[in-house]
């Protein structure tokens, strides 16, 4: 690749279940000059997404779909190496929906700088990006733990988990994780300091769950949806609140969303199910990115970043999410 070359992926077609490399396109093509209001980011780190499968889908969502033809959405950091914007110089680094391809050339519309000097780049993906304000919001806005309650959390190993269930440990919860595999479960108490983890890979989840919260839950963080759902409906206690923040389980369904049996655990318990979306809470981000940065430089928080390097390898990679490949945050450096 010449430094005038931007290789790039674009939507090919729409998946019907999982995604694989002929759902995207690849093409090579010069670097365009920057219009009025535009900018040039040679893109450094991009941030593989869940959502990213969702945004392949026709139809309503909370943002609209990529369109066949358009190059992947796919947040990222970089750093501007032509500007047409006041706003933004050469030189300065950038958090905003890149694409995947190694330059953007585009407005920078909610783009905003970041500082390499106070956390790694990939950081900016992790802990203090679109993955913390996840992890922190749901977590204390809709899952509002009080300190004593146990809080369980699916896809506990994976980007936001892993960050949610930190932070419920800081609240003064019992944490319990659930995650695919041993090595999960052990990093899950041994690194990040879970209480307790149940891999439903190997365990009757609801066996797992009498066995960890003996005095049941009172904060599930549901990253899964589908079975998981499901077991942990089963062992709600009074009040307890169940937030949906994702459902990856059902995401490459060919069929309906499987949606959950025990509902009716939320009548007797008087418990509440919400949905989240992240976005919602954009006008807060800079007080929770503060809040985060506090707890990294005092070693309360770890950002788990899983890099995998090559733009090339973006398909496959992009896939370890749906196969449990991934450990923290899945990161393509560019
Ligand atoms: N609502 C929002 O605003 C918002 C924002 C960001 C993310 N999210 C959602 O949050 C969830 C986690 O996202 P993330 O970025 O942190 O991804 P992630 O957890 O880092 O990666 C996905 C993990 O999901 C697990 N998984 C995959 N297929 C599964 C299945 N069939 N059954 C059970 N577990 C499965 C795998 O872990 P195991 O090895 O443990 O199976 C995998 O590592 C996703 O559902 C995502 O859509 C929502």
């Amino acid at each position: 690749m010449t430094a005038e070359t931007n290789r790039q992926f674009l939507l090919a077609k729409r998946p019907v279940g999982a995604a694989t490399r002929d759902t995207f396109s690849f093409q090579q093509v010069p670097v365009a000059k920057p219009g009025a209001g535009q900018i040039v980011v040679r893109n450094q780190y991009l941030s593989l997404d869940p959502a990213m499968r969702g945004w392949m889908n026709e139809g309503k969502s909370y943002i609209p779909p990529v369109g066949l033809g358009e190059v992947m959405r796919a947040l990222g950091v970089g750093q501007v190496i032509a500007s047409e914007h006041p706003g933004f110089a050469v030189g300065d680094y950038v958090n905003g929906a890149l694409g995947v391809q190694d330059y953007f050339v585009g407005e920078p519309r909610g783009f905003y700088k970041v500082d390499p000097k106070l956390a790694p780049l990939p950081v900016y993906l992790s802990a203090l990006g679109m993955t913390g304000m996840t992890a922190y919001f749901a977590l204390l806005e809709v899952g509002a733990p009080k300190a004593g309650d146990t809080v369980v959390i699916s896809g506990a190993a994976g980007a936001v988990g892993s960050i949610a269930g930190q932070i419920a440990k800081l609240k003064g919860c019992r944490v319990v994780g659930i995650a695919g595999g041993k090595q999960k479960c052990e990093l899950l108490i041994e690194e990040l300091g879970f209480d307790g983890a149940i891999d439903y890979k190997s365990e009757d989840v609801i066996a797992g769950l009498k066995r960890e919260c003996p005095k049941g839950v009172d904060v599930f963080f549901d990253n899964v949806g589908g079975d998981i759902l499901d077991a942990v409906l089963s062992r709600l206690n009074f009040k307890a609140r169940v937030v949906i923040c994702g459902a990856i389980s059902q995401y490459n369904n060919k069929e309906a969303v499987k949606g959950p049996a025990n509902y009716l655990s939320l009548l007797v318990n008087r418990a509440r199910m919400e949905g989240f979306v992240v976005m919602d809470y954009a006008d807060r981000y800079a007080a929770a990115g503060q809040e985060m940065a506090g707890w990294l430089a005092k070693g309360q928080l770890k950002s788990k970043e899983h890099i995998v390097e090559g733009l090339e390898t973006f398909p496959e990679t992009l896939m370890k999410l749906f196969s449990g490949e991934n450990f923290g945050k899945l990161i393509l450096k560019v």
